[in-house]
């Protein structure tokens, strides 16, 4: 894992945008992997940003998503379809026919994650998967006790989960209980694996996913298994980590060829 700690959330996701942009150059036909949530909020800012001044092309970049809740219409306003539209894709210029989103609506959900896999697979897999983690250490949504070896399908969120996303449904009580998301060995099959996390809240599940004990019950720890996940946090995320000091050394002594 490669961990980069920068001063604060705004610098972080400018860093993560730049890498994106990146690759979309080198790239354009890329397969990127979105997440929501707050994490990547600054990034899809940056991502329009980028592409209205500088032409940042998205027209042959194929989109999917992490997940989404079950039973909620795509028109719904805490959906996952509408987050991103709102957020990212109604303002860039990616075909509406290269984006996809888990259905949550779908009338037979495990034969509806097994096409899901399939279309991944069809484009060639994910070249980079933008990642959050949850306080409790789940990626996607992919919760403690999670099969490490999972792929996309149903689950039920924890407790915690359903509260940390009470704000945007107006109460915890509306908060669906089931959603679809890409598994954990669906992201472990993603080429790079870019993961956000900032602000206190998130520095012990930080701490516990990259320096913690390999385990399903803080699923961001499979990406220690992973051969190239880029961890970028801000110094409040960062605060539990016991080599703050060495990443932040390695960063910044990185030969010129390996700088983003
Ligand atoms: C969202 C997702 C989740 C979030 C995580 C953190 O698509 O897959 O894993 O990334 O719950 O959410 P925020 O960023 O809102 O703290």
């Amino acid at each position: 894992m490669e961990i980069i700690i920068q001063p604060d959330s705004l610098g972080a996701s400018y860093l993560a945008a730049r890498i994106i942009a990146g690759l979309v150059r080198a790239k354009p036909q890329a397969v990127l992997g979105f997440a929501t949530g707050q994490s990547p909020f600054k990034l899809y800012q940056f991502l329009i940003k980028i592409h209205s001044n500088e032409g940042l092309d998205f027209s042959r970049v194929t989109a999917f998503n992490l997940d989404e809740y079950v039973g909620l219409d795509p028109t719904h306003p805490a959906s996952y379809h509408s987050y991103m539209r709102d957020n990212l894709f109604s303002r860039i210029n990616i075909p509406e026919d290269r984006v996809n989103i888990p259905d949550g609506l779908a009338d037979d959900i495990p034969a509806s994650c097994r096409a899901y896999e399939d279309r991944i697979r069809a484009a060639g897999g994910i070249d980079l998967q933008i990642l959050g983690i949850g306080t409790d250490g789940h990626i996607g949504f992919n919760e403690p006790s999670s099969s490490l070896a999972s792929r996309t399908r149903i689950k039920t969120l924890t407790e915690q989960t359903r509260k940390d996303n009470a704000a945007l449904f107006g109460g915890e009580e509306k908060v669906p209980h089931h959603v679809i998301t890409m598994g954990l060995g669906t992201i472990m099959d993603c080429r790079t694996c870019l993961l956000l996390a900032f602000g206190n809240k998130k520095a012990n599940a930080i701490a516990q996913a990259v320096e913690g004990p390999l385990t399903a019950m803080v699923p961001a720890s499979i990406l220690q298994l992973h051969p190239r996940t880029i961890v970028i946090i801000d110094e409040e995320a960062a605060s539990g980590l016991q080599r703050a000091f060495y990443y932040k050394w390695v960063y910044s002594h990185k030969p010129d060829w390996q700088k983003y």
